[in-house]
């Protein structure tokens, strides 16, 4: 078991010394450029292997430029054949949400480790001189969760309410494992994403509204899924997105971070530096724009496209010596550039082009790039050192990930106990007026069709990109909160009804109500402002379920599955007792140990955002909007009488 204390000082420390440098090339930096850089505090560069960096420049000296430029390609598997792999040197592969071999959702392990072992081999026959093997990499952002059997782990937002890092990094190591059975190497994650707005489709991706939680968090994840990197059961992670996908205005997926400096380093910039100091070895760079305030206040555009964040501070300031990645067709958004074509973005320091469907015409349009002079091919050159300095560390040279002891291990994908453990710490009781715990012998009845099912409960990234397309008959390992009632307190004293109709709650000792978001990913899932962010506005048809059942004399337990806090004050004051669990995964069921009978534990999460007072959030969790501060949580231990809360009116829009 890898376990490693990783010392929250260390973010403190690099956050509060002075900038010493504005590093190499200081004068080639415009004057907002120099401020930016200025505001980042430098870090010590880690001593590079003088035998691996011997082996890199012995390589690239015997590459063509089109293999350089193969090198530096990164296509996606539903675009791209293991021959074109080898005709066209290609470096790296990845498989998006969604995309699985054959395009069969139920694709097993050995699907995976069979084309996993097609790509792997191509890579290793085409002519180069010294042949450079391919590298693959997936969205394993809760578990191996695009893989038919695995378990899917619950998203960060409930994980940083666990407050337990150690917990985070024992996740990680289960998710390499379950990485590594699928013959792949590469996770893109953690998300680091310092969340100011809940607005953002992808504020459950986030481990805390605190950056020295979320910092904490990426840092113990990267440990456990990178390991020793050279390990059976290790694989890259990918620290995402850089930076400042957190903090868009008014929460806009993709959209416009306008912070000073400062700010900018010391919020969005926290993850990054305990990344590096976990030593990730990728980093994802983000769609989002960057606006700098204060004094010299300058538009920076796209990060895809700022030099001076990407190469003067990731790379000289902070001395990052690994890869760089775009993200999906991220450079397409780039001024000037195509979803095929980027010199700014190569100029700017990205090294890996995520160009998952025209690669090729990104291979022709690069390699033009160089040879008019666009692009020199000493860029080119370090992204590619930096590229196999990657693959060495990983071993690839020496140990294809075929070789590995997990790959094509079924029972890799699964940790049920760790997932029930990660389910149980990461629910917050946000109010208990008695209903908790049930009485055994309870006659329960359960409402909701989010109580049985396992979309609802995995939320986004789960099979598919955006959770959807699914239902529970493509979940075959896991339990449901229906599953875990029914276990907890017998078939016979759990009534389900998916909208309560027919029932008279008046005959049962306790209501649990299971409310939901839609599943949702990225974009799909903001909230756009003047929408009001209200569960009971955006589910009326939940709003009404609660409705029905409570008032009638008999307990009301409401659980809601959401991606983010918002706004159910006046869900919270028609029922005794409200627990935000947030996206548990596919282990749901263990939150009914948390409700009493057999296997009772207790509650322990504290939330990691605050909880909204106000439908209509302004960003950065100000006190007068809130509800529950971060950091609160209830439990058997620690009971507090919650009593009728004050409403606030859910307006048409917001103002
Ligand atoms: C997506 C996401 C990124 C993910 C990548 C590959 O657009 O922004 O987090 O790793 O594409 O799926």
């Amino acid at each position: 078991m890898k376990s490693r204390y990783f010392p929250l000082l260390a973010i403190a420390v690099g956050l509060t010394s002075t900038a010493s440098s504005a590093g190499p090339g200081a004068s080639a930096w415009s004057p907002p450029e120099r401020q930016a850089i200025a505001a980042w505090p430098a870090r010590k560069a880690g001593k590079p292997d003088p035998a691996i960096e011997r082996r890199i420049a012995a390589i690239v000296a015997g590459m063509t430029l089109e293999q350089k430029v193969g090198q530096i390609t990164q296509a996606e598997i539903r675009s791209i054949t293991p021959a074109e792999v080898s005709q066209y040197y290609i470096g790296t592969i990845l498989n998006g949400g969604g995309a699985w071999p054959e395009m069969n959702k139920h694709a097993s392990v050995t699907d995976w480790t069979r084309l996993a072992d097609a790509y792997a081999k191509a890579a290793l026959a085409s002519d180069m001189k010294v042949k450079v093997p391919l590298i693959w990499g997936i969205d394993a952002v809760h578990g191996n969760n695009n893989v038919y059997g695995a378990t899917l782990y619950p998203h960060n937002i409930g994980l940083g309410a666990a407050h337990e890092p150690a917990l985070v990094e024992r996740i990680g190591w289960a998710t390499a494992k379950a990485v590594r059975a699928t013959g792949i190497g590469w996770a893109f994650a953690p998300t680091v994403a310092v969340v100011r707005n809940q607005r953002w489709g992808r504020t459950y991706e986030s481990y805390s509204s605190d950056p020295v939680q979320a910092a904490a968090n990426g840092a113990a994840l990267i440990h456990g899924l990178q390991g020793t990197l050279t390990g059976d059961g290790d694989v890259l992670a990918s620290v995402k997105h850089f930076a400042g996908d957190g903090g868009t205005w008014r929460g806009i997926d993709q959209g416009e971070n306008r912070s000073s400096a400062a700010n900018y380093a010391r919020i969005d910039g926290a993850g990054y530096y305990a990344a590096l100091d976990a030593k990730v070895q990728t980093v994802m760079i983000s769609y989002n724009s960057w606006t700098m305030t204060g004094p010299i206040a300058h538009e920076f555009g796209k990060m895809h496209g700022n030099r001076a964040l990407v190469t003067g501070v990731l790379k000289d300031k902070l001395r990052f010596d690994g890869l760089v990645v775009s993200d999906w067709n991220a450079i397409e958004q780039v001024s000037g550039c195509t979803t095929d074509h980027c010199p700014v973005a190569i100029n700017a320091g990205v090294d890996v082009f995520m160009v998952p469907e025209k690669w090729k015409s990104f291979i022709a349009n690069t390699l033009a790039d160089v040879r008019e002079g666009r692009v020199t091919e000493a860029r080119i050159d370090d992204a590619v050192k930096r590229i196999l300095r990657v693959k060495f560390r990983q071993g690839l040279f020496e140990r294809p990930i075929a070789a590995g002891k997990f790959t094509g291990d079924a029972a890799a994908l699964i940790d049920r106990p760790l997932a029930q453990e990660a389910v149980r710490k990461s629910a917050v009781l946000l109010k208990n007026d008695g209903a908790l715990p049930l009485k055994a012998g309870s006659r329960i009845l359960v409402v909701g069709a989010a109580a049985d099912s396992f979309p609802a409960q995995a939320g986004g990234w789960s099979l598919t990109w955006q959770g959807d397309g699914t239902d529970n008959g493509d979940y075959p390992i896991g339990e449901t909160l229906l599953g875990g009632l029914r276990r907890a307190y017998g078939d016979a004293a759990v009534t389900f009804s998916p909208d309560g109709n027919g029932l008279d709650p008046g005959k049962f000792d306790a209501v649990i109500a299971v409310l939901a978001e839609k599943p949702h990913a990225e974009m799909k899932g903001d909230v756009r402002w003047p929408e009001p962010l209200a569960q009971s506005r955006q589910y009326p048809e939940q709003a009404a379920l609660v409705d029905r059942v409570s008032g009638k004399g008999v307990p009301v337990v409401t659980v809601l599955y959401s991606g983010r806090t918002t706004y159910a004050t006046d869900l919270i004051n028609h029922s005794d007792a409200f627990v935000a669990a947030f996206l548990p995964g596919t282990e749901a069921g263990a939150l009914a140990d948390l409700f009493g009978g057999t296997a009772r534990r207790d509650f322990s999460a504290r939330l990691s955002f605050a909880w909204p007072a106000t439908a209509c959030p302004s960003g950065g969790e100000p006190a007068d909007e809130t509800l529950f501060a971060r950091g609160f949580g209830l439990s058997y231990a620690r009971p507090a009488k919650t009593g009728r809360l004050a409403e606030r009116a859910i307006p048409a829009t917001c103002p």
